[in-house]
This record gives C-alpha cells, structure tokens and sequence, in this order.
C-alpha cells in the first residue's frame, strides 16, 4: 500500500508554490496525498518565520500532532514529522531542542532532498543549505487545470532590511534562468492557466540573461513580462513583490504596452515616516515613493496600487505614524496589509532594545491605519459599481450554479450562471458590492 502524506503551508505565495513541488515530487515518488492529518504517515509542515504568530502556530501545531504520533506508535503504527520551509532554515535547532517528535528538517532549498531522506530513512537530520538552484532544475510542476498559477521565478533577497528575516530564511538573490520560467510558464498554459503571477521577494530586481542573435543580452523582469505574454493562450499576467527602488521606467512603460501585464502594482512602502524608513535600511524616502507613484499615474491613469504597512517600528513616535497616515492618504491604495512589528531573532533592528513601543499603542496604531486601509479599499471598490470590467474566472462558489473570478484590480466578483465559466474571460456588470467582493451579472 502506498503511504500517504499530508500538508500544511502557513505564510506567503511563494511558501504556496514550494507546497505545490513538494506535493508534485512526493506522488511521483509513490507517496499519496491525504487531506486527514491524523490518518497519514508522513505530515508535512511548510513554516513562515516573518512574524513571532507565524513561528508560534509551527509549535503548537507540533505539539498536537507529536500526540498524534505517539498513540500511532502505541498502536504499532509509525508517522514522520517533516519541517520543511522558513522556520526549518532559521530555527532548525531550537525545532529539534522544542520537539523530539520532529523526524526531518529541511530549509526552503533543500526540497529536491525529501524523498532521498525518507527512503535512507535519515534520522533527525537537518537539510539547511542554501541550493537555489538545484531547487529550480529538479523539482516537477504541479499537475492541475488552476486557471490562476504561481511561478517564482526569483527566490531570496539582498537588501536586509532591518526587521526582515527573509535574507536568512531564503538566503541570498537568486533569479531563475529566462528558459525555465518560459518553459513552465508555456507548460501551465497548456495545462489550462490563463492567468501566471510571477513571485519573488523582489520580483522588480530580476535580472538574467540570454542569448539573442549570438550576443548575450540582459533580461530585467520587463522583458521578462515581455517574452512570458508572448505565450498563446495566457490572458494575465502579474507579479509580486518589488521594491519601489527597483521600479524603472522599462517596467512603467511595459505595464502601459503590454495588454497583459495587469495595471496593479503591490508596492510595499512600511512606514511613511523618513526617520523609521531610515532605522528600516528601506533605501528610500516617503517623497522617493510618492514621486514614483505619481509618475506612474501619469504614464498611466489606470494603475492601482497596494502596499504592506509596519506600525509600531522601535522609535515611531505619534509624529511618524502620522506621517504614514497621510501619506496613505495623498496616495489612496487600492487594497494593503498591516502588521505590529514583530521583533525577529537574528534581524538587525531586533538586537536594538531601545525605544520599544508599547503592545497598546501597537494595538491602537493597527486599528486606526486597518480603518483607514479598509476604508479606502471601500472606496476604491464603489467607483466600480454600476461599471462593466473584465473578469476572468478561476473558481466555483458557495451558492449552486455560484462562479467566482477577479477583476485586472485583483476585486472578487460572484456571478450566478447555469453554464460553467472557470477559465472564461468576461464582461460583466458590477451590480453590488458587499463588503469586499462584488456580485454581477455577464454581459452578452
Ligand atoms: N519583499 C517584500 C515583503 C516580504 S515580507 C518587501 O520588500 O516588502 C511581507 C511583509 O511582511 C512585509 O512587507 C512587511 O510589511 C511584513 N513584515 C516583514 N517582517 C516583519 C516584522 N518583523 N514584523 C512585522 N511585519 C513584518
Ligand atoms: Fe524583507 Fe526587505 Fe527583502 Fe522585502 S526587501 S524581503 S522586506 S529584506
Ligand atoms: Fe514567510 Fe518565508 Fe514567505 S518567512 S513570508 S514563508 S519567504
């Protein structure tokens, strides 16, 4: 009989693509995917280290499933703990020293290794290199007819930024060769994708090269959009993240000529204050970020953008957290994240122990910009109503005969239809919106 596995992915995007290879690479293997964690033999836990919550939900979800193991081994049965991502690369000690239970142990390079530890049968062994490169040549694609996929097509990051575990967790720059992502991009196509969201940690940092008419030539991620859209059959494409350093004029100009290229921009900023950007190694200012926002505007009117807020960054006094209202409030986003700070081990400003804020005004500052964040997003959001847009669908619906799908702005939208429409691209009219997804009816 086979064995099964399960797993859970906590985190961001690029943790949901490495699950996918993982997922792909076990059932090639001969291993069965199980959606019941109690029942498997194997139970992967693909970890996020970026916030102290994230780490902690790894523990506590460890702590339930080594009772799991040990009433499997009472009953002369076996089970594998396997953790596997951001937490397995920072903390693979402290995981082992907090939980016997944990078998293997492997950082986010190192996945290519799994099923070779499992047949050596490898005990409490720690796979934390950094193989970016091995990772991308050897691990398969998921095989699915998902209309929307992920590709990363660059994995870790140079820019430190002071309260960030990500050069830690996924080590270095590294951006994949152009003939790869075409090819998987192509692959997924053919599968039956319409749309790709290109990932990184700075997608906008992309760099590689290739050969054109025998000279070597540089690829940055706009020529890289520009080569991907040329596929037939991909309608949208869209990446994520970048750095609002990075952003050329290359890439404006190819979001205002490529039809494909989706005319939103998630460009995170953390703080609108240039002292706390400063103590953030951001590498930029407020005016940096609004100068670059408003030129885009002004190539083009349709962009929308998103961005990630910190509140409550060591030394943020109620002086800088105004700055970053206002700040939201000359730029408008169209959707964004905010976070408490969360001081992580290792990080450069989590060794500074001055000027801590409070975990109240913490709490205050979080509500007061998640109002304004959501209150914006709602506004955003009404100036579609009554509208036609694009949507392409990707999913069924709760309700019967329910069709789920988003617009270019990445907005929800149900539709009701007797026809199945996953995959479709459509015109439909936004009659009503509640709360943040709208619902429509298609326009013949
Ligand atoms: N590469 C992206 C973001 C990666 S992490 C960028 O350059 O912005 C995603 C988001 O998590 C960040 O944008 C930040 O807002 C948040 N984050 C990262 N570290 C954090 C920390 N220590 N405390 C709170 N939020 C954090
Ligand atoms: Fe982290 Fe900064 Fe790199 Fe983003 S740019 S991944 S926030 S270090
Ligand atoms: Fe988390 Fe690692 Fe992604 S820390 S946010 S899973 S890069």
């Amino acid at each position: 009989m086979k064995q099964s596995f399960f797993i859970k992915t906590y985190g961001c995007q690029m943790n949901v693509y490495d699950s996918e290879k993982i997922v792909e690479l076990m059932t090639h293997n001969g291993y069965e995917r199980s959606e019941n964690i109690e029942e498997s033999d194997i139970a992967i836990f693909n970890t996020c280290h970026i916030r102290e919550k994230a780490a902690e939900k790894l523990f506590s979800d460890l702590g339930r499933i080594s009772k799991y193991k040990e009433n499997k081994i009472k009953s002369g049965n076996s089970m594998k703990i396997i953790v596997t991502g951001c937490v397995a690369q920072a903390e693979g000690e402290e995981i082992k020293k907090r939980n016997k239970s944990v078998d293997l142990i492997f950082g986010p390079q190192n996945y290519q290794n799994i099923t070779e530890a499992l047949k050596k049968n490898e005990k409490k062994y720690n796979f934390t290199n950094f193989l970016c490169k091995e990772k991308f040549e050897s691990l398969p694609i998921k095989n699915s007819h998902d209309v929307s996929r992920l590709v990363t097509i660059q994995e870790g990051c140079d820019k430190f930024c002071s309260f960030c575990v990500v050069p830690y967790t996924r080590g270095a720059e590294f951006s994949r060769p152009v003939e790869g992502i075409y090819l998987e991009v192509k692959k997924l196509v053919e599968m039956g994708a319409k749309e790709v969201t290109l990932l990184g940690q700075n997608v906008s940092s992309y760099q590689s090269n290739v050969f054109e008419n025998g000279n070597e030539v540089s690829v940055k991620l706009s020529k890289l959009c520009n080569l991907i859209s040329k596929i037939e059959g991909l309608e949208r494409l869209r990446y994520l993240t970048s750095h609002p350093k990075d952003i050329g004029d290359d890439l404006i100009d190819e979001h205002l000529n490529n039809k494909k290229l989706m005319p939103f921009l998630h460009l995170p900023i953390q703080s609108g204050s240039d002292k706390i950007l400063k103590k953030m190694n951001r590498n930029h200012s407020r005016i940096d970020y609004i100068n670059l926002v408003r030129k885009i505007r002004l190539k083009n009117k349709n962009m929308a953008f998103s961005s990630d807020f910190i509140v409550g960054y060591p030394g943020e006094s109620d002086n800088d957290f105004s700055e970053t209202l206002d700040l939201i409030d000359q730029v408008k986003f169209a959707s964004s994240y905010s976070f408490k700070y969360s001081p992580r081990p290792g990080t450069s400003s989590s060794l500074k122990h001055l000027n801590i804020i409070d975990e109240q005004t913490q709490e205050l500052r979080l509500k007061k910009i998640q109002t304004i964040l959501n209150k914006q997003q709602e506004e955003f959001n009404l100036k579609f109503v009554g509208g036609v847009e694009e949507v392409l669908f990707t999913s069924s619906g709760k309700k019967n005969n329910q069709f789920v799908g988003r617009t270019k702005f990445l907005q929800p939208v149900h539709v009701l239809s007797n026809k199945n429409l996953i995959g479709k691209k459509l015109m439909v009219n936004l009659e009503n919106l509640t709360s943040f997804s709208f619902h429509g009816k298609i326009i013949n």
